[in-house]
């Protein structure tokens, strides 16, 4: 699942090539540099990766989620839709960014219910920020038809699924704009990182001048004399991050086929269980195969069979009592907690309404959830503890179905 377990010689190539200039910093020092932007060179080549015009890199999964939402130009008194299931930071950008997160259902593909986003549009509705959770398509298809109907731009959060894609086209592709995460835990690390890509030539500039306090990097002067349209903030990423990721990327497609040959395996075990149903996947959807997502018929038996492997030393995850990934589970958030007293974004005057959350109001995700069982896909699987998995998730589906 995560790059970090084949970093090695081409990250060191890369990176020794950048402190043999002594130049951190993307932009600037011209002279200095002997021509080696490694952050240029990364945006470049990810977008070409993914069939997307622009790339801005940031600093993280989170910031990209933040620079897209300003770009965008969303901000106090908005509302976003985005799902119950995801990852606190997809709620945590869109508070920063002054808006409201309203949350949605996800259905059985794990990702956000098209029905639910349609019915959770108001008038204040600016944008939706479909995730695509676990290495698998959300319908993003069905998601853009209702949002472009109701004038909403979309935002994939696409931080767990690089690589992935529907009918041919990139995950991250599909919407206004889309966010990738590099952290330590992901596909393609940069030890923390992030990626923001669209077609859109001025949601592009905006987004570069906002990670980088809203310079609007104009070829012709230096930066001192650089124009500014908006004020900013600092999200850039530097020469070391920017050099890892482009070793990381060389191996992409490697990695992404290794997760495929030992998730193929477990996956056909489970799928031959009966009592098993996996996870749905969108029509021409293709994963990135990082985990492998299985229901079991009730709650309690999901969570016996949760207990009966990771009792065995397998790697398994019961999201349900995820206390990072479930609306429900967020006590912060529930209680409107955020940094700053008072009751900006969930009320006051620029909102002009009141919002609250709670642990029922997601009834759909709950119940498809506690059903749900999640085995992380890791490169470094060798045949033996494939071979030992096959055994065991054969032998607790036989005591528990
Ligand atoms: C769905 C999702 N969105 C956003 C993020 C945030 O990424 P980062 O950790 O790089 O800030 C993550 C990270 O786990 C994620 O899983």
């Amino acid at each position: 699942m995560p790059g970090y377990e084949w970093i090695g010689e081409t990250e060191k190539e890369q990176i020794n090539e950048v402190l043999e200039t002594g130049i951190l910093f993307r932009y600037e020092f011209k002279n200095e540099r002997k021509g080696i932007y490694k952050v240029k060179e990364f945006e470049d080549r990810f977008a070409q990766f993914l069939g997307s015009v622009y790339a801005q890199a940031v600093t993280s999964g989170t910031a990209a989620l933040k620079v897209a939402l300003a770009a965008l130009g969303v901000g106090p008194g908005d509302e976003v839709i985005t799902q119950g299931f995801t990852f606190v930071a997809t709620y945590e950008a869109i508070v920063e960014a002054g808006a409201v997160p309203v949350p949605a259902e996800v259905d059985e593909t794990l990702n956000m219910d098209p029905a639910d986003f349609e019915r959770k549009i108001t008038d204040k509705t600016k944008a939706v920020i479909p995730v695509h959770m676990l290495g698998s398509p959300a319908r993003i298809q069905e998601i853009i038809d209702i949002a472009r109907k109701h004038n909403i731009r979309v935002i994939e959060d696409t931080a767990q699924a690089l690589g992935a894609g529907v009918g041919g086209k990139k995950l991250g592709t599909w919407g206004d704009m889309g966010t990738f995460s590099f952290d330590f835990y992901k596909t393609l690390t940069t030890g923390e990182g992030g990626m923001v890509v669209t077609n859109d030539r001025e949601l592009y500039q905006r987004a570069s001048e906002y990670a980088d306090h809203g310079h609007e990097h104009n070829p012709d002067v230096g930066r001192a004399l650089d124009g500014r349209n908006f004020l900013g903030f600092n999200y850039r990423m530097n020469e070391l991050q920017g050099a890892v990721g482009l070793a990381q990327l060389s191996k992409l497609e490697d990695m992404i086929h290794r997760q495929q040959q030992n998730e193929a395996l477990i996956r056909e075990t489970l799928e031959s269980c009966e009592g098993i149903t996996m996870r749905q996947v969108p029509e021409k959807g293709k994963d990135s195969y990082s985990h492998v997502c299985f229901f079991l018929p009730s709650a309690d038996k999901a969570v016996a069979f949760h207990k009966n492997i990771t009792g065995k030393g397998l790697s398994a995850i019961y999201f349900k009592e995820n206390l990072w990934h479930i609306l429900p589970k967020w006590d912060h958030l529930l209680n409107l907690k955020t940094a700053w007293p008072g009751p900006h974004p969930f009320g006051g005057p620029l909102y002009g309404k009141e919002m609250t959350y709670s642990r029922d109001m997601l009834p759909q995700t709950m119940s498809i959830l506690e059903k749900l069982v999640v085995i992380p896909i890791f490169l470094q699987m060798d045949e033996d503890l494939i071979r030992r998995m096959v055994v065991e998730l054969q032998a607790a589906a036989e005591e528990i179905l």
